[in-house]
C-alpha cells in the first residue's frame, strides 16, 4: 500500500514547524512509521544547497531564477532520495515545504513566471503531489509580532514593510493554491493558539488515513478514475465500485457502503 504524503506551507513563522512537529509525535505514538522532512536541506546534496540560498554571506548575490533552481534541485533530490521511496515502503511522509513554497516565494514574492514554475516544478518532482497540503494562513501583522529567529535567513530577513511587502505576495500565492486546489490543500487559521490549530490538522489527517486503512487502495485515483467514467456515461454507483477492483480493492469490500463512498468523495470535495 502506499504511503501518504503531507506538506506543511505557510509564510515564514507562521508555525508550520511546531505543527508538524507535533503531528509527527502523534501519528508515531499511534504506532504510525513517519518520515519527517523538510525543505530545503533533507539530504546530503540538499544541506549544501541550503547553505548555498540561505546563507546570509549570499545576500543579494542570487537571481530570482537561479535561486528557483537551487530550491528545484533540493527538491529534485529530496523527491528521488527520501520521499518517493518512503511512500513506496507505505510510510507517512511529512514535508515541511514542497511544490507550493516554490510558486509562492519565487512566483507570486519574486514574480517570476508561474507557468514556467510549474512545468520546472513537475520536471523537478516527477509529478508527485502531496495527498495533503496543510496551509497554515497567518496575517502579516500576527506574524510580526512573533519574534524573528535568533539567526534569521537571507529569505526570512526580506524587507517587511513597504506598500506591496514581500511577504504580503507570498501569502497571495498560498491563497490562490488554496482557491485552485480545494481538494488537496486544507487553510488552517494560524492565528489561534498552536493546540486549537493542532486539532484542526488533526482531523482532517485522521480522517485520510482512516479511509487509506479502511480500503486499502489509493483514494485520489479512486475518486479521479470513478469521475472519469461517470463523465463518460456510467453511473456512480457503477463507477465507483467498477474503479475500486481495477485499482486492487479486495473482494470481501464489495459491498460498499454510500455513506462511505460519500465520505471519500466528500474529502475531495467531489459532488455526486
Ligand atoms: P515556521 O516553521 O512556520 O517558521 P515555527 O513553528 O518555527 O514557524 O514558529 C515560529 C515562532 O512562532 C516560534 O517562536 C513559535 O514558538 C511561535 N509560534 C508557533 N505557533 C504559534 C501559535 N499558534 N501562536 C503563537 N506563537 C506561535
Ligand atoms: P526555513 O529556515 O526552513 O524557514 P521556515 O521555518 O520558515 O520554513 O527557510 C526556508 C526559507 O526558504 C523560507 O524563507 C522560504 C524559502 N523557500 C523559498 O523561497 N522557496 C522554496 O521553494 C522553499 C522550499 C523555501
Amino acid at each position: 500500500m502506499s504511503g501518504i504524503f503531507i506538506s506543511f506551507e505557510g509564510i515564514d513563522q507562521s508555525g508550520k514547524s511546531t505543527q508538524a512537529k507535533k503531528l509527527v509525535d502523534y501519528l508515531r505514538e499511534r504506532g504510525h512509521e513517519v518520515v519527517f522532512t523538510y525543505e530545503p536541506g533533507s539530504t546530503e546534496l540538499g544541506q549544501k544547497i541550503r547553505s548555498l540560498v540561505l546563507g546570509r554571506t549570499s545576500a543579494g548575490k542570487i537571481d530570482s531564477t537561479a535561486e528557483m533552481f537551487l530550491f528545484s534541485a533540493d527538491r529534485a533530490q529530496h523527491v528521488n532520495e527520501l520521499i518517493r521511496p518512503s511512500l513506496d515502503a507505505g510510510k507517512v511522509v511529512t514535508s515541511d515545504r514542497y511544490v507550493d513554497s516554490t510558486l509562492a516565494y519565487q512566483g507570486y514574492g519574486r514574480g517570476l513566471n508561474l507557468n514556467d514554475l510549474r512545468m520546472i516544478q513537475n520536471v523537478a518532482t516527477g509529478g508527485l503531489k502531496p495527498d495533503i497540503t496543510i496551509w497554515i494562513d497567518v496575517d502579516l501583522q500576527t506574524i510580526q509580532k512573533r519574534e524573528l529567529p535568533l539567526f534569521s535567513d537571507r529569505i526570512e530577513s526580506e524587507d517587511r514593510g513597504g506598500e506591496k511587502p514581500f511577504f504580503q505576495r507570498v501569502r497571495q500565492g498560498f491563497k490562490e493554491a488554496y482557491q485552485s486546489e480545494p481538494d488537496r490543500i486544507f487553510r488552517v487559521d494560524g492565528t489561534r493558539s498552536v493546540d486549537a490549530v493542532f486539532k484542526d490538522i488533526k482531523k482532517v489527517v485522521i480522517n485520510r488515513i482512516k479511509l487509506r486503512d479502511l480500503y486499502k487502495i489509493n483514494l485520489k485515483d479512486w475518486v479521479l478514475s470513478t469521475i472519469e467514467k461517470v463523465e463518460r456515461g456510467t453511473d456512480w454507483n457503477c463507477a465507483w465500485k467498477k474503479t475500486y477492483f481495477e485499482l486492487g480493492g479486495e473482494s470481501q469490500r464489495s459491498c460498499i457502503d454510500w455513506e462511505e463512498l460519500k465520505a471519500v468523495g466528500s474529502l475531495f470535495e467531489i459532488q455526486n
